[in-house]
């Protein structure tokens, strides 16, 4: 079957079979690798791609329900060598470790604060509950999303 849909603000058709999951159509058939693939059972979040703004698991949509909806991934944070705010935060903070959770964490952080600019501490743990970081700094992620939070204007393009 033929599936289209927006990735990061472009157009892209592509031939698939019906059964083709988002998190392998982004990383195999688009060749987007900064969205990882954890667990494939929708518990580890790393994943996580925005669907029209929402953050979800791409593990859990299948690629023939993206048909026609916009998906922005990791690669999409960082604009003309200026990086978003939360990956800014991220290296501030230290937020990252390994970094093998960092997209999902990024992007679910980016999707919260599109829609909550001033979220809590309560708040955003809230946000990242559906993430698991194997490394399990989960305070300094907390701080990272908090300094996004903070410094809204200084990095956004
Ligand atoms: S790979 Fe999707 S939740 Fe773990
Ligand atoms: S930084 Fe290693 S899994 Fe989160």
């Amino acid at each position: 079957m033929q599936v289209t849909m927006t990735v990061n603000g472009d157009e892209v058709t592509r031939e698939i079979e019906p059964r083709l999951l988002l998190v392998h159509f982004l990383r195999d058939h688009l060749g987007l690798t900064g969205t990882h693939w954890g667990c494939d059972t929708s518990n580890c979040g790393t994943c996580t791609v925005q669907m029209d703004g929402e953050p979800v698991k791409s593990c859990t949509v299948l690629a023939a329900m993206a048909g026609g909806h916009e998906i922005r991934t990791v690669e999409d944070l960082e604009r003309d060598g200026v990086l978003d705010p939360v990956q800014q935060g991220f290296m501030e903070e230290h937020g990252l470790q390994c970094g093998f959770c960092t997209p999902g964490m990024l992007m679910t952080a980016r999707a919260l604060l599109d829609e909550n600019p001033d979220p809590s501490d309560d708040e955003i743990r809230t946000a990242i509950s559906g993430q698991i970081c194997r490394c399990t700094g989960y305070t300094t992620i907390v701080r990272s999303v908090r300094w996004a939070a903070e410094h809204p204007a200084e990095v956004t393009p």
